[in-house]
């Protein structure tokens, strides 16, 4: 258990270092996007939650810098406005989490890890494991927003086969286990387990990709407003949406896709990406069919209908690896569809993990039984917002912040994250 821990605690700063050290000063500081906090912001805000959970709270030590927890609750200031704050320079900034860090290493060895539900089974180390990831894929998307010339390299992702587009696997009504009350590092929100009735449904095999996501658009979806819902519609005239964020096309029509400053012709098997809730909802409607709810995506994630039990993931319960899911930044795009056979589900439903989170049709509300743990603010405070729920985990999502069970969830209009969408359908009465 000690060995896992500094196994994900390290494996985090390696990366929170190497999405800090590839830029120099001005961009540390700098605001990418009003949508963003400065980099330096996010680095030492890792540090922070890390000393009052770890150094503090935990291990009962003396605080590092009590006197800098306000600039870095981000509850008290919106991130466009981060920037103009008194914060830790990169240097301090760093400094600042090795020696919170250090601390934690001390802390660990003399934790029990059990006696009181915050250390039990190592629960805040992997708390806090997550959180610095999540972190990570927020300063992944920063560098994603950022301009100039690229400066994060990683192997192209895997090919896959345009076969499975187009495919829908049926899942039959039935109950299902929701949630978990077992797995020890899983947040609040994804507590406790409960028993859920869903009537049969259609999901597709695999994400809509690009080549789908352009035929929609050429054929007008973003100019007829019947596609849309009355806020989306609002919101497509407002911001001017007219294709996913980051494409572009060249003067002959043909598109191209900007990723962390590389641009490369639109991969047409590659799953959509960056775009919002409602591009997903007037795609959806244009295509005749819907959103998959939370729930149902979680069934077709982890109903095993050979045992009737809920699986961590769609192959199993082992840990995600190179071969079932394209997780952890180990590439810089999602990868195309078909590439991970070994990742489907018991019902052939592929790329569930990884690639691109996907937008649900459901609302960010507690499962019945719901307790905040261990504070507010992880979950209850945005529960019945208008956050739409996002299931699975894209390419810049860490495997120890990542699981059937994991929930997400962003505003509707939000397209900077890593997100895709899959469809999903009621079943015909002639298929029930
Ligand atoms: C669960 C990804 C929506 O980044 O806003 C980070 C995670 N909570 N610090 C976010 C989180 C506190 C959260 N999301
Ligand atoms: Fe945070």
């Amino acid at each position: 258990m000690r060995g896992r821990i500094a196994e994900v605690l390290t494996r985090a700063r390696q990366r929170s270092l190497g999405l800090t050290d590839v830029l120099d000063e001005a961009e540390l500081v700098a605001q990418h996007s009003r949508l963003m906090s400065p980099l330096v912001w996010d680095l030492a805000h890792i540090g922070n939650q890390e000393e009052l959970w770890l150094v503090r709270d935990v291990g009962r030590r003396e605080a590092v810098r009590s006197d800098i927890d306000e600039l870095y609750d981000a509850f008290k200031h919106a991130r466009a406005n981060r920037p103009a704050l008194p914060l830790l320079d990169p240097t301090q900034a760093r400094g600042y989490v090795g020696t919170v860090r250090e601390k934690v290493w001390d802390v660990l060895e003399a934790s029990a890890l059990r006696g009181d539900a915050l250390v039990d089974g190592g629960f805040a180390f992997g708390m806090i494991a997550q959180h610095e990831q999540q972190h990570d894929e927020t300063m992944l998307a920063t560098h994603q927003l950022r301009s100039g010339a690229a400066v994060l390299h990683a192997a192209p992702a895997p090919t896959g086969t345009s076969e499975l587009v187009g495919r829908e696997i049926i899942i039959p009504a039935g109950e299902f286990t929701m949630g978990t009350s077992t797995e020890p590092w899983a947040l609040d929100n994804e507590r406790p387990a409960h028993r859920r009735q869903l009537p049969g449904f259609a999901i597709d095999a695999v994400p809509v990709t690009n080549e789908q996501y352009l035929a929609f658009l050429a054929d007008g979806g973003y100019d007829r407003p019947e596609l849309w819902s009355e806020s989306g519609w609002a919101h497509r005239r407002e911001a001017g949406l007219v294709a996913p964020q980051f494409w572009e096309r060249d003067t002959d029509g043909q598109w191209f896709r900007r990723s962390f400053g590389v641009l490369t012709p639109l991969r047409p098997n590659q799953p959509v990406v960056h775009v919002c809730w409602f591009e997903a909802e007037a795609y959806a409607t244009w295509a005749g069919k819907r959103l998959p709810t939370e729930a149902e995506w979680e069934k077709a994630a982890r109903y095993d209908p050979a045992t009737g039990a809920a699986r961590r993931y769609p192959w199993g319960d082992t840990e995600p690896d190179a071969r079932t899911a394209n997780l952890g930044q180990r590439h810089l795009e999602p990868a195309e569809v078909g590439a991970y056979p070994a990742g489907a589900s018991p019902a052939g439903v592929h790329q569930l993990i990884g690639d691109v989170w996907e937008w649900t049709a459901s609302g960010f509300d507690p499962y019945p039984g719901f307790r905040a743990f261990p504070y507010d603010e992880y979950s209850d405070v945005f529960f019945g917002g208008d956050y739409r729920v996002l299931r699975g985990g894209s390419f810049g999502t860490d495997p120890v912040a990542c699981r059937s069970t994991f929930r997400n969830w962003d505003h509707p209009i939000r397209r900077q994250i890593f997100a895709g969408f899959r469809l999903a359908r009621d079943l015909h009465p002639e298929e029930r």
